[in-house]
């Protein structure tokens, strides 16, 4: 069965079934229905298997059988525990697995200090849309990666989201724009919700509205991916009109610096993550 599976990465071994273990879990589970009892799912917490058992993952009641058994393990726990649980459980991995980490801040070279020889090692950085299958996927694989590996992980990926293949180096990066950037986007939504708000829209009103002109403006800029982003705001603004006046205030304010600003901190911070002086 293993053989016939799509793909070629399975079985799969989710390990971390947290905000984005589940939410990967989510994606492939929809993705892949026919790799149903290849996709297992492994937390310390019970009932986040629990969950994640309801949505069509295998639980993992043998860890170190179903390890030693995959053809990809993906790593999704915090930070500073994914290289402690890999001194735990190396051992126990099959020869020639895929070892995928989305740990934002953790290197490749750290990964293969702890591996030594074990494992080819790729990191990849998605976001919490991953779980509706509709997010940019930073892909990085490590030099000696093998190429038949690497398209059946990039094909894996481009039915839960949209593969970037990166230098590790530009990682951080996605990590701060896309993976926080998320956040960032919802905190720009409360604000358009709010002043719906103030104008008088009943609040749930308003925040459909709100929803609904993001994704709107996402999709036009995604279909259009030829006119400059400037370009898109000309085409809905008139000379002395209300567009006009809107978008001078955000330029006066210095809306465009603010996010620039907060994006490169999410930046700095990514890359102090296993620092022990700066670090989480
Ligand atoms: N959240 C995002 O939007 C996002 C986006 C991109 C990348 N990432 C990366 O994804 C990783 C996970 O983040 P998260 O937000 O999903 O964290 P999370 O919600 O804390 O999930 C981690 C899960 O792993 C469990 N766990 C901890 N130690 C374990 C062990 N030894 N064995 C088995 N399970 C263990 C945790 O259980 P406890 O809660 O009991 O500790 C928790 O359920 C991080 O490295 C992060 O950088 C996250």
């Amino acid at each position: 069965m293993d053989q016939e599976a799509p793909g070629g990465v399975f079985p799969l071994v989710i390990v971390g079934l947290g905000q984005m273990g589940s939410a990967m879990a989510k994606g492939i589970v929809g993705a892949y229905p026919r790799a149903k009892g290849l996709i297992f799912g492994h937390d310390q917490d019970p009932l986040r298997v629990a969950e994640a058992e309801a949505f069509g993952l295998e639980g993992t009641k043998k860890l170190e059988e179903v390890l030693s058994r995959a053809r990809t393990i993906l790593l999704a726990l915090k930070p500073l525990q994914v290289l402690p649980w890999l001194r735990l459980y190396r051992e126990t991995f099959g020869k020639d697995v895929m070892l995928i980490s989305i740990a934002a801040g953790v290197p490749i070279k750290a990964f293969r200090e702890v591996l030594e020889e074990k494992a080819h090692v790729a990191r990849v950085m998605p976001n919490l849309a991953v779980a509706l299958r509709t997010c940019p996927v930073g892909v990085s694989c490590e030099p000696g990666f093998p190429e038949e590996k690497k398209v059946s992980l990039i094909e894996a990926l481009s039915l839960v989201g949209m593969p970037i293949e990166l230098e590790e180096g530009q990682l951080d990066a996605l990590t701060a724009l896309s993976s926080s950037g998320i956040a960032f986007v919802w905190h720009a939504l409360e604000g358009f919700a709010a002043a719906g708000v103030r104008l008088g829209l009943p609040p749930a009103l308003s925040r459909k509205v709100a929803v609904e002109t993001f994704l709107g403006a996402g999709m036009l800029a995604k279909e259009d991916e030829a006119a400059s982003l400037a370009s898109l705001k000309e085409r809905v603004t008139t000379p002395k009109g209300t567009t006009m006046e809107g978008l001078f205030v955000l330029e006066r304010l210095g809306l465009k610096g603010i996010l620039i600003e907060a994006i490169t901190s999410a930046y700095n911070r990514t890359q102090a993550m296993l620092s022990p002086q700066k670090g989480v």
